[in-house]
């Protein structure tokens, strides 16, 4: 017997230029009976990530695949198990990986990733299932090994962050802020850089499209700041690397002002890395996998503790997923992005 299932599909690529609603549709399909070695999932609730524009350009440069068009569209999620096939689950757990945007969906170990196929066990006592995807998932574990992996602070440097008032930025900034880094955090409207200092700490928080931007910069990093954490790219990031110094750092994150760009954007313009003798550094969460664990149960510490303060943005429904989306990339957000679908059974 077939079950009915609505699902979020992208209709067309779009290679340049903004993203819209209009780009995706709500549809109606339907799953079939299990096979062996397959679980049926409940979505609960679902990541919205920037890296995900690069699935949808239809180009096949980028360093994951691109989504079909007219098929779920998949990302990291939450959900609970319905049903079970396979002797590694059982019904009612709760599970996390890249599950469609559908209020259910069949898994059988196909993922967006390849190697990233396992459902992980979420644990119940989590608090809010939404911190598995924000601050203890992707998120969090980026702006930690950000911090920690790569830039690597001592007390008292001063740190610029781009971005700062979204899922990674919040946490990173108040990671170094921990550490006993002055962060000044780059952020696009005034309640977001309010949140930046007087919620989470951070010593100053600038408007990134202000003309006098690097003027400002000088007048709070008299010396140039120490370290860079990029999340946007483009022209912002050339502002800020040229009023560094040697031995400054920069840690690069992602590129999100480039990811409308026709061809797929993350071009990098290394003069002023040059011209400054800036060392400059790419990660990815994956080049940090042996510390996942380790990371977890630090960032569970500093939660617990209020050291760090994991705030997110939710939509709510499976129809509200293009549009948090759409949001995440022109800064709807602050915090992690996250579209609640349905509750626990
Ligand atoms: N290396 C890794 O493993 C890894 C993992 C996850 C994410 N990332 C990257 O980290 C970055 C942040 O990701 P996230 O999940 O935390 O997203 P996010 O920051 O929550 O959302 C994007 C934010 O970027 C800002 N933004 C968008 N366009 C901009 C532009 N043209 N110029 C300046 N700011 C712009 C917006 O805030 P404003 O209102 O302030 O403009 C928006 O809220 C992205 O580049 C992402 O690709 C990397």
């Amino acid at each position: 017997m077939q079950q009915p299932n609505r699902f979020v599909a992208l209709n067309s690529y779009v290679n340049g230029g903004p993203i819209n609603e209009t780009h995706f549709s709500l549809r109606q399909g339907s799953l079939p009976q299990l096979k062996q070695g397959q679980v049926l999932l409940k979505t609960l609730v679902l990541s919205v990530d920037p890296y995900m524009r690069g699935c949808m350009t239809g180009l096949d440069t980028y360093f994951l695949p691109q989504f079909q068009l007219g098929k779920p569209i998949m990302s990291l999620g939450v959900a609970q198990i319905v049903e079970s096939q396979n002797g590694n689950y059982s019904p009612g757990d709760l599970v996390q990986g890249f599950i469609d945007w559908s209020d259910y969906s069949i898994w059988s170990g196909a993922t967006l990733v390849p190697g990233v196929g396992t459902l992980q066990t979420v644990d119940p006592g989590i608090g809010k299932l939404s911190h598995a995807l924000g601050v203890f998932g992707l998120n969090g574990l980026t702006a930690f090994f950000g911090i920690l992996g790569v830039a690597r602070p001592r007390a008292g440097e001063t740190m610029v962050l781009s971005g700062a008032a979204g899922g990674v930025g919040i946490l990173a900034g108040q990671i170094a802020r921990i550490l006993g880094v002055r962060v000044i955090g780059l952020a696009g409207s005034e309640p977001k850089r309010k949140v930046l200092v007087d919620q989470l700490g951070f010593e100053a928080a600038l408007d990134y499209r202000s003309e006098k931007l690097a003027d400002e910069l000088r007048a709070l990093a008299p010396h140039g700041p120490d370290i860079y954490f990029d999340n946007v790219g483009g022209s912002l990031s050339q502002i800020v690397m040229s009023v560094m110094r040697r031995p400054g750092r920069v840690v690069e994150c992602g590129q999100i002002s480039t990811y409308d760009e026709a061809g797929g954007g993350w071009k990098v313009d290394i003069r002023p890395i040059h011209a400054n003798g800036l060392r400059w550094e790419s990660f990815t969460t994956a080049h940090f996998n042996e510390f996942t664990p380790a990371a977890i149960g630090q960032l569970s510490h500093w939660v617990r503790t209020g050291k760090i303060i994991p705030l997110e943005t939710e939509h709510r429904g499976l129809e509200a997923t293009p549009r948090a989306m759409v949001g995440i990339l022109r800064g709807d957000n602050i915090g992690k992005m996250v579209v609640t679908v349905a509750g626990i059974e």
